[in-house]
């Protein structure tokens, strides 16, 4: 079942995810926050468009008798009151992930929420790349895959990742919309040191900066988890939850 289509939205405010299924990529760092935790089990993480409301819903799932991890960063920062901030490296090396988090980002979870009405939006980086695509290929529709970008603005650290998925839908059969083929020329420039060429984009250049050069590098890792988390809306809520070939799992 080849996927058509594989087209690129380089921001979030070109992108029109009706009747595709929709990845949505902020490399450095939310969508490989996600796919660590995912990755390491956590079984639900509720995106949260501004840092109160990612303080609003853990206060809410408390209430409800559920312990959230509120993650996050303003600035690339942990925000004050969040539980950890946005380092990927963080929670790799936690003995065990929160199960369940709510993840607040300044671009990335904005850039998954207005994504919210496609069919199928996931979260995508390289750390799960084959079973984003695995599930993306089940899900049999034409795929658009979203940058987060910068500052509402194209970035090349997402160009560079969505260009990774789209050479493997294009090796699957998809044909490239113009975006797509622009984002597959950026990453085949770079293939051969991803991580350096992340390291090099603006966002990039300041986490090196802030002291996160191994963050950066571990964004660049292909294929150090197998689990891809499809959004769903749950009591009027938007969640994360891992996906399997077999759909959504609902281990609660
Ligand atoms: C974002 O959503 O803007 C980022 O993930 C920022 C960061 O690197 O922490």
């Amino acid at each position: 079942m080849p996927i058509r289509r594989v087209d690129v939205a380089l921001a979030p405010r070109f992108a029109e995810p009706a009747g595709r299924t929709c990845l949505v990529i902020d490399v450095l760092r939310a969508t490989s926050v996600i796919a660590t935790l995912l990755g390491r089990g956590a079984r639900a993480i509720y995106p949260a468009l501004t840092t109160d409301d990612g303080l609003t819903l853990r206060a809410q799932l408390a209430a409800e008798g559920t312990t959230a991890a509120l993650c996050g960063e303003r600035d690339a920062l942990p925000p004050e009151g969040f539980d950890y901030g946005n380092s990927p490296g963080v929670f790799a090396a936690l003995d065990r992930v929160p199960e369940v988090a709510v993840v607040a980002t300044t671009n990335g979870t904005p850039a998954l929420l207005a994504c919210i009405d496609a069919p199928l939006a996931m979260t995508a980086a390289p750390l799960h790349a084959t079973a984003v695509i695995r599930a993306a290929v089940e899900a049999d529709r034409d795929v658009l895959v979203v940058c987060s970008g910068l500052r509402r603005e194209p970035a090349e650290d997402d160009t560079l990742a969505a260009g990774l998925f789209v050479e493997r839908l294009v090796r699957l059969g998809a044909s490239p919309g113009p975006e797509a083929l622009f984002a597959l020329e950026r990453y085949e420039a770079a293939r051969d040191d991803l991580a350096a060429a992340l390291a090099q984009s603006e966002h990039g250049q300041r986490l090196v900066t802030l002291g996160f050069a191994e963050d950066v590098a571990l964004c660049a890792t292909l294929d150090r988890y197998n689990v891809a988390g499809a959004l769903t809306v749950e009591a009027g809520r938007p969640v994360l939850r891992p996906i399997t070939s077999k759909g959504v799992e609902v281990s609660r």
